[in-house]
């Protein structure tokens, strides 16, 4: 009797086989997901599209270049909001206000900026502190879907009450109705916000970057990876940091089984903050 998809167990043999058609295919290296998460958003992705086996997953997407792009939302699961953490954008604030007053100008990086809730978040907080004009954004994610809705910054209304309440543990005096447009069943963010902001398709396991940045987050994508890539990944995001640096990771980023691995100092553990190891002498 065939078995139905939830039974199904998806074997090492035929991921790893997975991976590398879609990496031949795309030039995506999924090699570097954790199995067990990756085998699990694998399924949801067969149970949402309706297919029937990983086989058939396999051969659509070899032959429909466009499926590419709802597989991608699946498996990169691009859960965000605004605020996420508020305490930790308190944090946050005082980092940037230093950066500010130490520096000209201030390159700020989101690695993983999905579709885009961190970066309005930072671009809010530095309008706040009046020091939008000193700041430089670049905004990456390996999802070009995500970095367009991040684009166009509109939102479903249902969003609204979450964003609201972060928001409002961040800055309790302020108003988020000031940043935003309302337009029937979504609301949109005042496109001003966007005034100093790069968006980047950028795959974090391949990709180098151009630039250095004081201020990087790279909240919750590390999850994906395995030990060895979330250790190059850190180490490579060292590499791309000005010397008084900060590097900004994610509540479910769990760092402590790599921290004896990489090169950043620990700055804040609560908060997943760390800075630029000075270089030995
Ligand atoms: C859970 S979201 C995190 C969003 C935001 N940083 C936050 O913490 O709220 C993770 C994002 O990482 C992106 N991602 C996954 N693999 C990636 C890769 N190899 N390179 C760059 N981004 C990746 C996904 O597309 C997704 O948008």
């Amino acid at each position: 009797m065939e078995k139905n998809l939830q039974e199904q167990a998806i074997s090492d043999f035929e991921l790893v086989s997975f991976c590398e058609a879609i990496y031949k295919r795309y030039g995506i290296d999924f090699s570097c997901y954790e199995p067990t998460p990756f085998k699990r958003r694998l399924k949801n992705c067969l149970l949402k599209f309706k297919f029937n086996s990983l086989i058939d997953l396999w051969s659509t997407l070899l032959r429909d270049r466009g499926f590419i792009y709802p597989f991608m939302n699946e498996i990169t699961v691009g859960l965000t909001t605004l605020f996420r953490d508020p305490k930790m954008w308190l944090c946050v604030k005082d980092l940037l206000l230093q950066l500010t007053r130490t520096n000209k100008q201030v390159s700020i990086l989101h690695t993983g900026c999905s579709t885009g809730e961190e970066l309005f978040s930072m671009a809010i907080l530095a309008k706040e502190l009046g020091v939008y004009h000193k700041c430089r954004f670049v905004a990456t994610d390996i999802n070009e879907d995500s970095l367009q809705k991040a684009r166009m910054g509109e939102y479903c209304n249902t969003k609204w009450a979450d964003f609201e309440s972060n928001y409002r543990q961040y800055n309790p005096k302020g108003k988020l109705v000031l940043y935003c447009l309302q337009n029937g069943n979504t609301f949109q963010f005042d496109p001003l916000l966007l005034k100093n902001v790069e968006f980047k398709k950028h795959n974090l396991i391949a990709d180098g970057f151009r630039q250095k940045f004081h201020l990087i987050f790279c909240r919750n994508v590390l999850i994906y990876f395995d030990k060895v890539t979330q250790i190059n990944i850190v180490n490579r995001l060292h590499d791309t940091l000005e010397s008084e640096g900060f590097v900004v990771m994610g509540y479910f980023d769990s760092v402590m089984p790599i921290i004896r691995d990489i090169q950043l100092n620990i700055y804040d553990l609560n908060m997943k903050i760390f800075n630029k190891a000075s270089s030995p002498t």
